[in-house]
């Protein structure tokens, strides 16, 4: 099927640009797009599944040329019957929809060797729900799977990426009492590795000298405060641009894989070393 590019807009929607993870993929979109002549919509999806099929609809009613989407929400319809071009970051869709990720696998390899290499064993890795079929499921495979492998015992524990400030942070204080004498975490996310440093500050555990935190995304406020943090990095910019690629690709009618996936490094900080 050959689209053609009518509107000059293409439609956005993303969990919420207050994640800086979401807030740099924004804002690396809008600057690829608006270089090729495109401007930009931005649904704010939450975990609000009626507020997204209602941006949806909308831009699914012929204004837009295409859209973008990194979905919290699974299972909405309309994406499956969309007769627009579509392309995902860092979500698996059920139907042909092409993904850009990073190597979530390798980075999930990366922070848990990074841990056992500074010599701790009780190792906890949070992440979000197994029902959310995101490719962060494979940072937990990852970790379990070295864990296995060096006879240590895997603890994963589930907080949803789409919970609020305030409920993570209640959810990080249960992982606290759950594990009292955990010597460190690699969290799924770096928003989350926040969370953990600032409640470790509040119950009186100096980080790394009690805790070693691993978090994951890479993005720049987390690599730049104090202490820094150690983190594996995705490719932000990088994404952006081969997602924005593959959605022209598709409206002009162009073929393109389904699966693009990026690499990913580790970011040496200072909370994963004693
Ligand atoms: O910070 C948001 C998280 O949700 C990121 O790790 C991203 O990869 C996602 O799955």
């Amino acid at each position: 099927q050959l689209f053609k590019q009518k509107t000059g807009l293409i439609g956005l929607i993303f969990p919420t640009v207050s994640n800086p993870f979401f807030g740099e993929l924004v804002n690396y979109l809008e600057y690829e797009l608006y270089q090729r002549d495109f401007k930009v919509i931005i649904g704010n999806s939450l975990q609000d599944t009626h507020k997204e099929t209602d941006y949806l609809n909308q831009l699914l009613a012929g204004q837009v040329d295409g859209l973008i989407l990194g979905t919290h929400n699974q299972g909405i319809a309309e994406y499956k019957y969309s007769h627009l071009p579509v392309v995902a970051i860092d979500r698996v869709m059920n139907s042909d929809i092409p993904i850009v990720e990073s190597d979530n696998y390798k980075g999930g390899i990366l922070a848990t060797q990074r841990l056992i290499n500074a010599g701790v064993t009780r190792i906890i890795h949070t992440n979000g729900p197994s029902s959310l079929e995101t490719p962060a499921q494979r940072r937990r495979t990852a970790y379990e799977k070295v864990m296995t492998d060096y006879g240590l015992e895997p603890h994963t524990f589930t907080i949803d990426f789409r919970l609020s400030f305030a409920e993570k942070k209640q959810r990080y204080n249960e992982l606290f009492e759950i594990y009292p004498d955990m010597e460190a975490i690699f969290v799924s996310n770096d928003v989350d590795a926040g969370i953990v440093m600032s409640i470790a500050k509040e119950r009186g555990q100096n980080i790394p000298a009690d805790l070693l935190v691993v978090g994951y995304d890479g993005t720049e406020l987390m690599r730049n405060m104090v202490p820094e943090l150690t983190t594996i990095v995705q490719p932000i910019e990088e994404m952006a641009k081969v997602a924005v690629d593959v959605l022209l690709k598709r409206i002009s009618g162009t073929k393109t894989e389904l699966e693009y996936i990026l690499p990913v490094d580790l970011w040496e900080g200072e909370t994963s070393n004693r």
